[in-house]
């Protein structure tokens, strides 16, 4: 790598997205790409069409969407749909706009903010990838792949993808001088990562690297269980229903309910197919209260306030991360909810998820051929890390002296960046 080159580090995230540089052999940490946010280096990857020539990106995107009175579009963990063959985009005011398109325009947004702060342009990125977007091998290769043409897209001529979980690896290895096996578990908004590798007080080397292994649930996916346990009662997730000229009492499909329960869909519940399918089963619905809450379904669509709902979900849980009880209020007129959850609760909703993502920490000390005992650093990082029953879990598997939380959101663009030191060896 020549040394007056710039190559960006993009830690492109379902929640949130962080940029650096190793600019002319040097180190440029945390970028302010959105300097409206709270904390300027953290975007929210949030994609705002209000039509379909207009874009704003992160806590703009925000604003404007209230300032239109959310018109148009909101796009939020779009990251998701990546190993989704199914999900070519979205047709919008009659244009297609692939998922490629949506990314590569995020990932663009991003480049020329940080070609303004850096000064200069630039062609080569290091990108943070999943250990896995998907179980599926073909549809893991078919994310990437997506991947590659929408960081084309943004102007990007090199590319290298590195796993996020070995990004973060790459990071903690700078503190630790000693020979150590350690294990790293990324908890985001999409999905859980995790990474052993051996560290030597020499360069890192690939064959460092023990096994990498992770799942596509994270944070989104506990977000979900709030409304798919309990929130979507009151939309009508438990209508019952019979189509004219038939003796079938159906109830409220799960592929339509997953529209409502999964913040990566609910931009989609409100295409025409879908939403003619709804009006159809609340005309055929049985009682009186599925019509209703369908009712409620309708002005939650009709009035835009799924995004904030989710919100309000996601803010209920993360309270939940310090309180054993914590009160869930939506006020918008017609839509009036008021819940109080427990922790045990939420624990309880998140068992599955909770076992899938240990079972992907099962995998990967299998695949490294160790056994917890033989671990002996485990650091976490990713927003879901504070999440109690995580690391509960890890302190149960692992000893609580083994265990580091820290740089919640910085880790990974910080191992991303080393990584591009470390370019000509990568490619
Ligand atoms: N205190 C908290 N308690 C529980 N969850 C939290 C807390 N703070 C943040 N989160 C969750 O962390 C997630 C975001 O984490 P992060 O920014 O690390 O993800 P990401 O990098 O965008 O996603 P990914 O790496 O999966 O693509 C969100 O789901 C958010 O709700
Ligand atoms: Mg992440």
């Amino acid at each position: 790598m020549a040394t007056n080159e710039t190559i960006l580090a993009i830690d492109f995230g379902t929640s949130h997205s962080l940029v650096g540089a190793l600019h002319q052999g040097r180190r440029v940490d945390d970028l302010a790409i959105d300097p409206s946010s709270q904390d300027p280096t953290l975007m929210r990857t949030l994609l705002y069409f209000p039509n379909a020539d207009q874009c704003f990106y992160g806590t703009e995107a925000l604003r404007k969407y209230t300032e239109l009175e959310m018109e148009g579009r909101l796009f939020r963990s779009f990251k998701s749909h990546l190993p989704n063959k199914h999900y070519l985009g979205t047709v919008f005011d009659n244009r297609i706009l692939s998922l490629e398109n949506m990314i590569g325009l995020f990932l663009l947004e991003l480049k020329k903010r940080a070609e303004v702060i850096l000064k200069t342009k630039v062609a080569k990125a290091v990108i943070g990838r999943p250990a896995r977007y998907s179980m599926d091998a073909a549809a893991d290769e078919f994310a990437i792949h997506r991947m590659k043409k929408a960081a084309e897209y943004a102007g990007f001529t090199d590319v290298i993808f590195i796993p996020e979980p070995l990004a973060a690896a790459l990071e903690f290895r700078r503190g630790i001088n000693q020979e150590k096996t350690i294990l790293i578990g990324d908890f985001g908004g999409g999905t859980s990562d995790f990474t052993i590798m051996k560290i030597t007080p020499d360069n890192f080397q690939k064959k460092d690297v023990l096994a990498v292994e992770g799942c596509p649930l994270a944070g989104d996916a506990l977000d979900s269980v709030f409304m798919s346990s309990r929130l979507n009662r009151g939309f009508g997730a438990q209508t019952k229903y019979r189509l004219p000229m038939s003796d079938n009492i159906m109830t409220m499909p799960v592929s339509i309910m997953d529209r409502l329960n999964k913040p990566s869909q609910i931009v989609h519940l409100k295409e025409r197919e879908t939403y003619e399918f709804i009006k159809l089963v609340r005309k055929c619905s049985l009682r009186k209260e599925d019509k209703e809450a369908i009712d409620r379904l309708f002005v939650m669509l009709e009035d835009q306030q799924i995004f904030a709902f989710f919100e309000e979900i996601e803010k209920t849980k993360k309270s939940l991360s310090s309180r054993a009880t914590s009160a869930f209020k939506f006020d918008y007129p017609d839509l009036e909810t008021s819940e109080v959850f427990s922790s045990v609760e939420f624990e309880d909703w998140a068992f599955k998820v909770k076992n899938e993502i240990f079972s992907a920490l099962d995998r990967c000390l299998a695949q490294a051929g160790l056994v917890e005992s033989q671990i002996e650093h485990v650091f976490l990082t990713g927003g879901t890390a504070h999440v109690p029953f995580i690391q509960r879990e890890f302190t149960r598997r692992f000893c609580a002296s083994k265990m580091q939380t820290k740089k919640i959101f910085h880790s990974i663009l910080s191992g991303l960046i080393e990584s591009a030191k470390s370019w000509d060896e990568l490619k």
